[in-house]
């Protein structure tokens, strides 16, 4: 089973050569928003999604942004590295995850929502890494796209386990899989040649505090997760059974007052059709 799964992710496509390329660019300090929408105008499916993203209400803009150019000059280019990102997994997450019990596009919505909320937690905490807090929120649970497959085997076992020894679900993938979604998630993004950071960030988004690498950012991730559990976005059979992790709310120094807003936020998003995209 574990060869299986690592060579599943093997096989997993790359990225789409645009997106790693739109990644170097807007890393450089040497492009120019020039640069980036020329780069971006090869590719008019992709650019059609990042537009339909840009507009929506979680961005807020007063007017329509009808151009890539625009797009590039109102945003930035940490914004618009993100959209390109979540542009480009779309495809892989809007699916249905039958091992998780989630219908198409509800991995997508709990993806989104996450890496919105990701965004507005690093807001708040001032963390330097906007796009950063963003991606890792995006891509914490790709690893269940892998793993839905292997558990769909397995499924009434899972849940027999779950449900009588009140263990943790990510508990339960490492027993009975070998592996939990977030180890294999990060695989995924190693494969990619994501940076460390964000690898680190989906390996311990369920266990924030445990990573010798950032905690910051993987804190912001968990919380994120938990608030989209919260307000129902995206729960699977597992949706339950992920505790919050109390120390990663108190290591980003949030109150309740914090967290509200931020819930109302989202759920302002949400009202909004385009920020889903299907
Ligand atoms: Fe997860
Ligand atoms: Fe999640």
């Amino acid at each position: 089973m574990l060869e299986k799964i690592a060579s599943r992710v093997r096989d997993l496509p790359a990225l789409p050569a645009i997106v790693t390329r739109v990644i170097q660019l807007t890393e450089d300090p040497n492009s120019t928003a020039k640069d980036l929408s020329e780069l971006l105008s090869h590719d008019q499916s992709l650019t059609a999604k990042v537009l339909r993203l840009a507009n929506s209400a979680y961005y807020g803009f007063p007017r329509r942004i009808n151009n890539v150019s625009d797009a590039v000059v109102l945003l930035g280019f940490g914004v618009i590295r993100s959209l390109v990102m979540a542009a480009s997994v779309y495809d892989l997450l809007e699916k249905p995850v039958q091992g998780y019990a989630l219908a198409p596009g509800e991995l997508w919505r709990h993806s989104q929502v996450c890496a919105m909320g990701s965004r507005l937690i690093a807001q708040r905490v001032k963390y330097r890494y906007l796009d950063q807090a963003y991606i890792g929120g995006l891509l914490h649970d790709i690893g269940k796209v892998i793993l839905s497959e292997y558990l769909t085997e397995v499924y009434q076992q899972v849940i027999d386990r779950v449900v009588q020894e009140k263990i943790t679900f990510t508990e339960v993938e490492v027993e009975i899989l070998g592996f939990d979604h977030a180890a294999v998630g990060a695989r995924v993004a190693e494969k990619w040649n994501l940076p460390p950071e964000l690898v680190d960030c989906i390996a311990y988004h369920h266990r924030p505090l445990q990573t010798t690498g950032n905690s910051t950012l993987a804190s912001i991730v968990h919380l994120s997760d938990a608030i989209c559990m919260t307000m129902g976005i995206g729960l699977g059979i597992d949706g339950m059974y992920y505790p919050l992790d109390s120390q990663a709310v108190e290591l980003l120094k949030l109150n309740t007052t914090d967290i509200e807003l931020i819930m109302s936020r989202l759920a302002d998003a949400l009202v909004d059709g385009n920020s889903i995209l299907a």
